[in-house]
């Protein structure tokens, strides 16, 4: 029996390029987080991965293509989409934009709109090469966990969250970016931030050269914009670092066990602990490899460190929101 991940070598990635022309799944590195990959030009394909996922068949999947040739098949293609993608794809950037008449709406929730984002991971890349050697268009592929659960961020996550149910796993390592792509609605009059991520809003700004305006209730559905999202199912809750030692008192003085993540210097007592970087990019990248451990620590309770809701933190902070957000929920 062939082993599950499988090292990413040339012959995998043949072999995963030959399996998503076939109509299957294959889940795959990006440098953000781990893709549920399928042929975005079959119907049947891309509701297999719905299907897997568990996911409500209008929230939109993320088309990966190799570059803005490819994009193109997909979409219109504006001057503002053509500059941000000559700064910043290949890499962690995903594009709304107004869907071609021609292009299946089935790859996109049926909206008119289709987010589009190639990706700068050399095993994404060469899967998509090798795909469209064989006539493929692009790769539809949202995170490969099961829906409003914590993104993969290596190959063996993928496994914990489908198990038997996994398709073929390409392991190309820990993810560089940690987090899901910074998305940017480019269907309006202005640009739009629906998720903020490894691309910052003052990057994008920077080569705009004009203002991007923050998500309002007008903006399109997006499953990463659900309040509860990305949870763990042990309760998380944020707190300030200055009292954090307080509230881990205050938690085992009832009796609890609590996990900590936080930057050094504060929760000593706490009794599980996960250092968090002082980098907000490092943060990011040990973001969700750090709720995975700590959710299996039997830990009644989560702490982690508010971090800064703005610049190179806010993708680190909109995520530790909706984790916080999804488990108060189910406490
Ligand atoms: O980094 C990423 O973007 C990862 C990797 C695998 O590329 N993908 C990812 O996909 O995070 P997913 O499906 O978990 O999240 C896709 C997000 C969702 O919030 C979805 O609603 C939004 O993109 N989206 C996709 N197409 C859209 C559209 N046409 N309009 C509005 N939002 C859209
Ligand atoms: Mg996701």
């Amino acid at each position: 029996m062939a082993s599950n991940p499988r090292p990413a070598d040339a012959q995998a990635i043949d072999e995963a390029a030959r399996r998503l022309a076939d109509g299957e799944l294959v889940a795959f590195p990006t440098e953000t987080v781990y893709g549920l990959g399928a042929d975005a030009a079959s119907e049947r394909a891309v509701a297999a991965v719905y299907r897997l996922k568990g996911r409500p068949s209008d929230h939109p999947l993320i088309v990966h293509v190799l570059d803005a040739a490819q994009a193109a098949w997909w979409a219109h293609w504006p001057t503002r989409a053509q500059r941000l993608a000559e700064a910043f794809w290949p890499g962690p950037l995903t594009l709304i934009l107004p869907r071609r008449d021609a292009a299946p709406a089935f790859a996109c929730g049926g909206q008119a709109s289709i987010g589009l984002r190639a990706p700068s991971h050399p095993v994404a890349r060469a899967l998509l090469a090798a795909f469209a050697a064989r006539g493929g268009h692009g790769v539809a592929a949202p995170s490969a966990n099961r829906f409003g659960r914590v993104s993969p961020t290596r190959a063996g996550h993928v496994i914990d969250d489908l198990g038997d149910d996994a398709p073929l796993v390409l392991d190309g390592g820990p993810c560089e970016v940690g987090v899901e792509s910074t998305i940017v609605d480019l269907t309006r009059d202005r640009p739009v931030l629906l998720r903020p991520g490894g691309i910052t809003t003052a990057q994008l700004e920077a080569v705009l050269g004009e203002r991007v305006l923050a998500r309002d209730a007008a903006a399109p559905r997006a499953s990463g914009t659900l309040d509860a999202h990305y949870a763990p199912v042990t309760p998380i809750e944020l707190v300030d670092r200055g009292e954090i030692d307080a509230r881990i008192a205050q938690l085992r003085a009832r009796g609890e066990r609590v996990a900590l993540w936080a930057r050094a210097g504060a929760g000593s007592a706490a009794d599980v602990s996960l250092a968090m970087p002082a980098d907000p990019e490092l943060a990011a990248r040990s973001l969700y490899d750090a709720l995975r451990a700590l959710d299996r620590s039997h830990c009644r309770r989560i702490v982690v460190e508010r971090v800064p809701d703005d610049g190179a933190w806010h993708a680190v902070a909109d995520r530790l929101r909706r984790a916080a957000t999804g488990s108060s929920s189910r406490t």
